[in-house]
């Protein structure tokens, strides 16, 4: 397959057929993650694959969402009122802890952080954070290249401490995202896109 076709490939997928992803596969697809560019040259990022499911209850500390009224209160609560944006998240919000626990391999990827995150003092000081996303979209573009597909899943801080505590990464490593991949379920589906024209995208000389 080559890039554009991986990139046109790759969907978000959260329902998974119940088929572990072969260790040699993992291994593929995180050494393109390892090729990503990094600010600092070094690609200090070390990722924690959780495929026991006991294990991965014992980490997780994630609740779907029960109801369509729960989804739509925290939606207006964000004042979203975009059609296809509201759909995706009414996709996504019953299957956060689903995902997770369902994919055929958990990634815990990290980076290294030299300094605070949430108080940076310049663009630059966000530059670990930025490195490992380059290396999370090749994660997931080597994926579809692979066929197999899953999704990131932002923690929030009680869950990032809860991960912490059960597998004793420094503290000076920052997961920024969880990554489930797997193969795809026969229904799974695949929230509409909104249609971008790349033309009305660009900017000549002048915004
Ligand atoms: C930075 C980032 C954070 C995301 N966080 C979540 C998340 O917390 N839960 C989730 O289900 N999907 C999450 N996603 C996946 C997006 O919802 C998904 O990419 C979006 O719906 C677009 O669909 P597509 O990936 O099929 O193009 C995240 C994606 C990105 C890039």
């Amino acid at each position: 397959m080559d890039v554009y076709e991986a990139i046109a490939t790759r969907r978000t997928v959260r329902d998974f057929e119940d088929k572990p992803v072969e260790m040699s596969l993992i291994e593929r697809v995180l050494d393109a993650g390892l090729k990503a560019p990094s600010n600092n040259h070094l690609r200090q990022w070390e990722f924690v694959i959780i495929n026991d499911r006991e294990e991965r209850a014992k980490v997780l500390r994630v609740k779907d969402t029960t109801s369509r009224d729960e989804c739509d209160n925290m939606l207006d609560g964000f004042g979203l009122t975009d059609e296809v944006q509201r759909n995706m998240y009414h996709e996504a919000m019953p299957r956060q802890f689903s995902m997770l626990y369902h994919a055929g391999c958990l990634i815990l990827p990290f980076f290294k952080v030299r300094e605070p995150l949430l108080h940076p003092s310049s663009l630059s000081s966000l530059n670990d954070f930025a490195s490992i996303w380059c290396c999370i979209e090749n994660i997931l573009l080597a994926s579809a290249s692979e066929g197999i597909f899953g999704v990131t899943r932002i923690p929030m801080a009680e869950e990032s401490a809860h991960i912490q505590k059960v597998i004793g990464h420094p503290d000076n490593y920052v997961m920024p995202c969880y990554i489930a991949l797997g193969y795809p379920a026969k229904n799974a589906s695949r929230p509409k896109q909104k249609h971008i024209q790349v033309r009305e995208k660009i900017h000549m000389h002048t915004w």
